[in-house]
């Protein structure tokens, strides 16, 4: 874009839709930055639980935003995340931070704190552009952006996947945690219904491959780069 400001892609979708991972591949082909904002409100959680504070008490998690020092990379291929001098990249994917995150997500000064950084940081990426997933970035954090993608899959191929990844757990019981987590994080931002001027990317019948072309399809598509 002439005026500098990098293209930003804003992509949300259900936990098990492959957001994430498919969001990174997408960075690194265009050259872009990445930001994973899921990773923001999971290094909050961290800060509460490292606090010895409760994540469902909504006036602590308050509290602690006020001394939440919190970095991030956005790059895809060397992508940390820092809370004060401690690197938290691995600890924040721990199970007991995933069953304590909805909790601090769910908190409205919380979502308007971390959205003011995800703006900042995208600002000053330098980059030519960022994908930023999420939940909400189709809708509240960048409702502008150039490119907005939902990306989807089947309930069913979702649990599929998570236990996949999750070796060693019961099939149902990923399939149950996820239904949880879903129902919960859906009670704080619609993610399964595309707003107006969004585009679905099923990826139910797609490899990750294919959906990643999808992806980049519609981006191409979007900003004019066939
Ligand atoms: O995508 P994830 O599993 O890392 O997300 C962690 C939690 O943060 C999840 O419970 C939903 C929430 N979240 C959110 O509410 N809004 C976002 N933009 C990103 C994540």
């Amino acid at each position: 874009p002439t005026d500098g400001a990098p293209v930003t892609v804003a992509i949300d979708g259900p936990a098990g839709s492959g957001k994430s991972s498919v969001s990174k591949q997408v960075a690194r082909v265009l050259g872009f930055g990445f930001l994973d904002t899921g990773a923001a409100y999971r290094a909050l959680a961290w800060h509460v639980l490292e606090g010895g504070g409760d994540t469902d008490d909504a006036s602590a998690v308050v509290a602690s935003i006020e001394d939440f020092d919190y970095a991030i990379s956005l790059d895809p291929d060397d992508h940390w995340v820092r809370v004060g001098e401690t690197f938290v990249t691995d600890a924040v994917r721990e199970p007991r931070v995933t069953a304590a995150v909805s909790g601090v997500a769910r908190v409205p000064a919380v979502r308007e704190r971390v959205n003011v950084l995800f703006r900042a940081l995208v600002a000053a990426s330098g980059a030519d552009g960022v994908v930023v997933e999420g939940r909400d970035i189709t809708t509240v954090v960048f409702p502008d952006a150039p490119v907005r993608i939902l990306l989807t899959a089947a309930p069913k191929v979702r649990a599929a996947r998570r236990s996949a990844e999750l070796t060693g757990e019961d099939a149902a019981a990923v399939a149950a945690a996820l239904h949880r987590r879903d129902a919960s994080d859906a009670k704080v931002v619609d993610f399964l219904t595309a707003a107006p001027g969004v585009t679905v990317v099923d990826s139910t019948e797609l490899d990750f491959d294919r959906t990643v072309d999808a992806v980049i399809d519609v981006i191409r598509t979007a900003t004019g780069e066939n």
